[in-house]
Order: C-alpha cells, then structure tokens, then sequence
C-alpha cells in the first residue's frame, strides 16, 4: 500500500449529525470506561458515511475527540485502512481487487475498463459519477475477478459486463449485485461437479446435464444454474427493481421505452443464419414468445447465450415479463443448446414434448 495523504482541500469543520450523535453515544458506551477508543473505526466509519464515503480531516479531528484520543492516533487509524478514503471519491466508488486469484482471473482487463472509463486511480469524473482505486484481496477470490463498489461486491466480471454494470449505474438503471453470470454463492462456474445425483444433475436432465458442458474455456458462456431457489431468489429481487423502475414511467409508455428504461437492446439479426433454430426447446419459450423474439431479430441460441445482465432486462421487460427469463433460466439453456447443436424448425416435435416432460 502506498502513502496515503489526506486531501489538500479540506472543509473547515465536521459535526456528526443529531441521529448520527445518537449513534456513537450508543456505540462508545458498548466499552468499559477508558476504553471508548475501542469505537474509533465505528465511528470513522460512521462519519465517512456522512461525508459522502470519504473523511476530512476535521471529521478525524472530531473522532478524536469524542473519544478523547490524540489527532495523531486516529489519523493512524484512518491512514492504515483502505476502507477510509481520504479525499472526495465518485457516487459510485469502485475498489477494483487486484490480488492474485483475481489478477489471474482477469482484473488487469478490467482495470484497463477502469481506466478507458474514468481515468487515473482516484480521479473523480466531471460529472462525478464514478473514481476507483486498487485495493487488496476482498475476500470474494472464488468469484474473480471482482471490484466492490460503494457497500456492494460485483463478481465473475469479464470487460463487457463490467463495462455494462458502469453504463447502467451511471444511467441510474437497475443493476445485478453479486455474480454477474447468476451463480449462487461460490458453485462451481460449469454446475456441480459433485453430489451431482442428488440433486439431479445426472447427463439425464437436458439442459441441466453436465455431459452437455463446453470445453473448460467456453464454460462461462454455459454457465447451468441448478440452483433453482437461488435463480427464484435473484429473479424475484430483479424483478423488484425493474418494476420499482418500470412505476416512475407514464402509464401510456410504450413496451420499448419501459425497456430501454431498465436495460438496453441486444443485437438483432435481419434474417436468421440459413435456417433458425428451434427456440421452443428453451424451457419457457413457447410459440408466441419464439415469434416475439423473431421479431426483435433474435433467431438462434448462441444469441440468447449471449446476452449479457443489461440485455436480459431489456427483453424481459419489452416481453412484460421482467424477471422470468432468470427464473426459467433461458440463457443457460440457450447456451447448452448452443454448444449440444440442435436441428431447426424440423425438431419442433421433440421441442414440444421436451417442454411438456418439464425438461
Ligand atoms: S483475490 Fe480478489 S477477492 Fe480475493
């Protein structure tokens, strides 16, 4: 870690407001007398917050002496920790990870996003929207690459879903938080590897099968989510956000402005490659959403694989259906189908009998 400075323009004083005074009353008296200092990083933590997620030095200053502690042992304390930013940072502060596990999984390239995007470490954008530092591991190595920005992690990054995530915060649109590819926690980015059977991830399942996997560097694309309560979870909490977004619209929007409300068109075709594929075996599609879906240019799986999280909010609301595609998962399936290859129009039989059998 590099020296770190406080800011050369600082304002002229700091008070904690009467609910935040409140506060730190409440948190200093959780220690024994004499040791009030035990509060000092609840307290600088607090007062960032209140300085727009940086802290001045009269807010040090302050936290000195409510805890009747020299200036020089909280400056300490807020020079040692990253977590304390020491000059004014973005709305939306992005601490990229730039440790091992995360470095191998690709944060130099998004660093290089970083850079393109908002410019030099700590520099804050003329509109200021956006400023980002590297920081050191932030304990999400299994998800990496991964930055956190303001109080919330973003994982499983690549350079386009990154670059995404920073169009839609910056346009004030919903956002995914968490693993931008939609795994739960840390499973496995290809599906489970393990207990396979119990859970019904058997190469019996069709879109589920494991035996339907791209080879190992394809296989964030086909990413499976057998975790149908997690994709419920996500789906649901999306799904919360668009509608909250789809509200502030007039009643007499159109489907394409709710849509480019929360998320943003994906790229058409005019015209199927030689013959369409038969999007009815994506669980979920049936015959009304295929012909939607040709409509809007889209006519094979790859291009469904392809969508990425801004996309997906797009099409899910322009189908008034935000939230669904996560819940019956039509990426995944998409991608599977994708890679397994699969006959065009002539195999709409078996598609609908798949879907029937709740494959
Ligand atoms: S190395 Fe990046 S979160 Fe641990």
């Amino acid at each position: 870690m590099s020296v770190r400075r406080l800011a050369d323009v600082q304002p002229e004083s700091f008070e904690f407001t009467p609910e935040n005074k409140a506060w730190a009353a409440t948190e200093i008296a959780k220690y024994p007398p004499g040791r009030q200092a035990s509060a000092v990083l609840a307290l600088l933590w607090r007062a960032q917050a209140q300085s727009g997620y940086w802290l001045p030095k009269p807010a040090i200053e302050k936290v000195a002496e409510m805890l009747d502690m020299p200036n020089i042992r909280v400056l300490e304390v807020a020079t040692f920790y990253s977590m304390f930013n020491l000059a004014p940072v973005g709305r939306y502060y992005v601490q990229l990870c730039g440790t091992t596990p995360c470095m191998l999984g690709g944060a130099e390239d998004i660093k290089a996003v970083l850079w393109k995007r908002i410019g030099e470490p700590g520099h804050v954008t003329a509109d200021g929207i956006f400023s980002w530092n590297e920081v050191e591991c932030l304990g999400a190595c299994c998800n990496a690459p991964m930055v956190q920005i303001n109080d919330d992690y973003y994982e499983d990054l690549t350079p386009q879903n990154f670059a995404d995530l920073l169009d839609d915060l910056a346009a004030g649109r919903p956002v995914r938080k968490g693993s931008q590819i939609g795994r739960a926690s840390s499973e496995p980015v290809g599906g489970l590897t393990a207990l396979t059977a119990l859970y019904g991830v058997d190469g019996r399942s069709g879109p589920q099968s494991l035996s339907t996997q791209a080879p190992a560097n394809d296989r964030r694309a086909s990413l499976v989510q057998p975790d149908s309560a997690g994709a419920e979870a996500r789906a649901a909490a999306e799904e919360a956000q668009i509608n909250e977004a789809l509200a502030k619209l007039p009643a007499d929007a159109t489907q394409e402005q709710k849509a480019n409300a929360v998320g943003a068109r994906p790229p058409a075709l005019e015209a199927p490659r030689a013959v369409a594929d038969n999007l009815q075996r994506i669980k979920g599609v049936g015959p009304v959403n295929e012909k939607h879906l040709h409509e809007l240019g889209v006519f094979h799986f790859d291009q469904i694989a392809a969508w990425t999280r801004s996309e997906i909010r797009w099409v899910g609301a322009y189908l008034a259906f935000p939230g669904r595609i996560d819940r019956e998962q039509w990426v995944p399936q998409a991608a599977n189908l994708a890679h397994v290859g699969t006959g065009p129009k002539d195999s709409a039989v078996q598609g609908h009998q798949d879907v029937k059998k709740g494959h």
